[in-house]
């Protein structure tokens, strides 16, 4: 779907998290999504071993891909993912990211990703340092922080993670990287600015759009607030 060309520009972007969505109604959400000014969607693969969870997999991914008009962000909650790298390409995600706590060999499995023209990522659960990606952060588009414990949608914000933003912000800087911040788990109009004002790029938002009375105004509020 996306050149390899693709870059993340310098804007926050928002992304919804799929998770959160009517499954009953997911045509209809993923328009909503289409229509907003959301940057990407956001999609929970869980294969209920590496989270104590299961949400959907390649079918349902398929389907959204046939409505979506924005990029997709997948988000691994799986162990082993190097198993499934080429079929998400094929389901044209354009962002792949991996756990850093599920990879043994993390430098390969970045490069497969990369030479199946997807962008990158690493996630990080919340007790995971982010001094342990020191020495392949260069090779990274994008680093996902945890806010939450991975596993399930509407949790709330650990305060933590700012500190965390902080860090690998001057991390990325320090080594003349061009790897973007997502942060993932209990954002709302509460966090989101100050995530930014910390160096988040991307802001991966849920519960609080999915379950707000007016999703396509929440989201133009994140965007606004963001800005
Ligand atoms: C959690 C998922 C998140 C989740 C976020 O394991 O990775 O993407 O959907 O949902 P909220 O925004 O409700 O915390
Ligand atoms: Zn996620």
């Amino acid at each position: 779907m996306l050149p390899f060309s693709y870059t993340i520009s310098m804007s926050t972007y928002i992304a919804p998290s799929i998770l959160a969505a009517d499954f009953g109604n997911l045509e209809r959400d993923c328009k909503m999504v289409n229509d907003s000014q959301a940057d990407w969607f956001h999609i929970d693969i869980m294969d209920g071993v590496f989270v104590p969870n299961i949400s959907f997999g390649m079918p349902v991914l398929k389907a959204i891909g046939e409505t979506a008009t924005k990029p997709l962000d997948v988000h691994l909650m799986i162990v082993d993912p190097d198993r499934y790298i080429s079929t998400f390409s094929t389901l044209n995600a354009a962002v792949l990211t991996v756990h850093y706590e599920a990879c043994t060999h993390l430098h390969r499995t970045i490069q497969n990703i990369k030479q199946h023209q997807m962008l990158a990522g690493v996630a990080l659960n919340p007790h995971t340092p982010v001094a342990l990606l020191e020495s392949i952060i260069k090779d990274l588009d994008l680093v996902c922080l945890m806010s939450v414990n991975p596993g399930f949608g509407g949790q709330s914000f650990i305060e933590e993670t700012y500190a965390k933003v902080v860090a690998l912000k001057k991390m990325i800087t320090e080594q003349g990287a061009s790897t973007k911040i997502e942060i993932d788990g209990g954002v709302t109009d509460q966090n989101a600015a100050q995530l930014v004002a910390c160096g988040a790029d991307i802001l991966v938002a849920g519960s609080f759009v999915f379950k707000a009375k007016d999703p396509l105004g929440t989201i133009a509020n994140l965007k606004k607030i963001t800005a």
